[in-house]
Parts: structure tokens; sequence; C-alpha cells
């Protein structure tokens, strides 16, 4: 039997990430200007790095209980108190993704509609398809707004979960209350859970962003994560917090897949949850002002509010923003074609989560390709 036969068909219906393709071109460059990146550049505060350097040292090694450490959630919960005077039942993740993946697997029956903003975060359509699920991307072009009366208008009676992200990735919008209450609005009346996307929560430049427990904290499950805040990617750290109904079924599932986060990151954690970001936070608004301005005016974007990222419309003169990517490539500069985002492809990601020098070479570029067309 040929080795092909073995993969299942489920993880068949999955295509390649267009980044992951572009990132198999960038390793072909020399010394490209990339601005292609998903992470931030700033790096993982002293104390918080000390925490988990010492865990390690004193032999926390071992896995954790499922929900993660009391000691962890405990925190996350006073926060949420805090913030919200809420009192969900919680879950410390593996990153993001584990919360997603934990999220999909537990409330997806075969066939169950998945609606979320397109552009949208690549991981949604897989996941959710993955789980037998069917995603339905709602265009927000080109403002990129979750606008209710579009969501409300792809309802369908097969309808279960509503995604959304705030701030944005691939966009940097950061949601008005405005719009994000209307999307809870719109699952109270469809009787539909919210999964909130929330992992840029702490990245958010002018003004703290609105979060879905503010309106329907009861048909909320939040999903936030720390690998973007304290500049910790890869130590694969989240977490969920909701309706104890689902939360349990996802430690069920945790147990038997992740167990547990990584014991020694979750020490770390808790000392990154009272770590001041306000410095980093700062710098990367300011990161946001230079590249807004850098860009000029001959790209059509909707400012960022939120993240690291920028989506601006293709120039004239192209016909695809794979087209314009790949001249951006013959040019040394890296950014990502829009149709590993959306079904459309009229729109290029940029991210500046680099140094200042790096965002102004690579708008240098950005520049010159819009003007010689
Ligand atoms: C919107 C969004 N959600 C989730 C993730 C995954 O986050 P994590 O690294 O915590 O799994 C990312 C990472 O890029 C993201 O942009």
């Amino acid at each position: 039997m040929p080795v092909r036969s073995f993969i299942a068909e489920r993880i068949q219906s999955i295509g390649s990430s267009g980044i992951r393709k572009i990132f198999d071109l960038a390793a072909t460059m020399a010394d490209p200007i990339d601005l292609s990146l998903g992470q931030p550049d700033f790096a993982v505060p002293q104390a918080v790095k000390q925490a988990a350097i010492d865990a390690i040292r004193n032999d926390r090694n071992n896995y954790t209980v499922t929900h993660g450490l009391p000691a962890l959630r405990d925190r996350i919960l006073s926060g949420l108190v805090r913030e919200f005077d809420w009192r969900p039942a919680c879950l410390v993740t593996s990153g993001v993704s584990g919360g997603l993946v934990l999220a999909l697997m537990a409330c997806l029956n075969p066939g169950d509609e998945v609606l979320f903003a397109d552009p949208y975060f690549v991981s949604y359509t897989h996941l959710v398809r993955l789980f037998g699920g069917t995603p339905v991307p709602v265009p927000v072009y080109d403002r990129f707004r979750l606008n209710a009366a579009a969501f409300e208008a792809a309802v369908t009676p097969r309808t279960k979960i509503i995604v959304i992200n705030s701030p944005a990735n691939p966009t940097g919008v950061v949601h008005g209350a405005d719009e994000i209450e209307g999307i809870a609005r719109l699952a109270e009346r469809h009787d539909l859970l919210v999964i909130s996307d929330e992992i840029y929560q702490l990245l958010s430049y002018d003004g703290p962003a609105a979060s879905p427990v503010s309106f329907a904290p009861a048909r909320t499950l939040l999903l936030r994560g720390f690998g973007k805040s304290y500049g910790m990617t890869g130590w694969r750290m989240g977490y969920a917090a909701g309706p104890e109904a689902i939360i349990a079924q996802m430690a069920k599932l945790q147990q038997f897949t992740f167990v547990c986060a990584p014991h020694m990151a979750q020490v770390g954690c808790i000392t990154a949850l009272d770590t001041d970001m306000s410095r980093q936070i700062n710098d990367y608004r300011g990161k946001r002002d230079l590249i807004a301005r850098e860009l000029g005016d001959g790209y059509e974007f909707a400012r960022p509010s939120g993240g690291f990222f920028v989506f601006p419309r293709i120039p004239a003169g192209y016909d695809s923003a794979t087209q314009f990517v790949e001249a951006a490539i013959r040019n040394n500069l890296l950014v990502i074609p829009g149709n590993a985002f959306s079904a459309r492809d009229t729109h290029f990601r940029v991210s500046y989560a680099v140094p200042d020098e790096r965002i102004k070479r690579g708008c240098e570029v950005l520049r010159q390709l819009a003007e010689r067309r």
C-alpha cells in the first residue's frame, strides 16, 4: 500500500498554508527585508525568564493538573473579575491554537456552520473543517469592521458558532464596542456561541479592545494568549475562559491530547501577568505610527489600531496580490499575499514587528513598487 493511503481523508482536505509557501520561498532569499513575521521582536521580560528558569532548576518539570497550575488559574481569574466582574470556568491551554483546537473539537458536529470575518486568521478555516464543521467566511472588505447585519445574513439553521478576533490578524483593526455588542446580541438572538480570539488584547494602541464578555458573558468562550503579549510564542501558553459545560469538555480532551501546558512556562506566566508591558506596547504604538506614515499616499489601508499587521490594497497595475508579492520578492521584500487569509487576493499583509530601520527599508521598496507601475 502506498504510504499516502495511510493518510486520513480529513487531513487531505487541508491545503498547506499560504504563509508556509511564502516562508519556503523566503528560505531561498539571501538577506530579505522580512515583513512577514507573526511574532513580536521584543524579548521575554527578565523576571519572567527567571521564574521559568527557577522552575526548571527546582525540578518543576513534571505534568501539572490538566486545568493548569492553581496559582496561574487564580491569577487569570482575579484578572477577569477585575476586568469584567466575570467568574467563568478556566483552562490553561497550549497557546491560543490549543484553545481553538479543543473548543472546536468539543463543540462541532458534522455540518455545523462557523461564521468568521474574511480576511481571517488561517487556522479558523482549517480547524473548523478538520472537526467536521463548515467554515462560513463573511467578507468585511474594505473597512474590515464587524458588521452584525452581514453576519446575520449568513446565519442558517446550521450556524452554531461565531469566531471573532480583535485586535485582528491580518488587518490590525480593533473593533468598536458597538460592533462587538452587535455580534454579541446577534449570538443571543440566534442562540450561538461566540469564540472571542483575543490573542492581541494587550497590543491595543488607541484604548482597550472591547470584548463580547462585556455584553454576552454566558455565551462567550474567551481565548487569550501569552505569546504575542510577552514575546514568548515558543512557550505555547494561553487560556480559555467561559461556560463550565464547555470548559469541562475541553479539559477532558486536553487530558487525552496536550495533557497540560508546559509546566515551567505556566510558572513563568504567573510572573508575566504581573509584569508591566507598557514600554513594549508604547514602542509598538510608535511602530504603528511609523508604518502608517511610511506607507504614505501610495497605499490604501485601514489604519491599524492593534496587533502588528497592516493590510493594504495592492497598488493599481497588479492583477493579484500574489503577482504583487512575487514582484516584492524580486525586490528582496517579503510580505504575505491576501489569499493566504481570504477568498480574495487583492490585499497583502505587512508585519511591523521588526526594527524601525527595517520598516523604513520595506516601505521604501513598497513605495517604489507602487510608483513603478
Ligand atoms: C488571530 C490569532 N489567533 C491565534 C493564533 C495562535 O496563537 P498561539 O501561538 O498562542 O497558538 C495566532 C497566531 O498568529 C493569531 O494570529
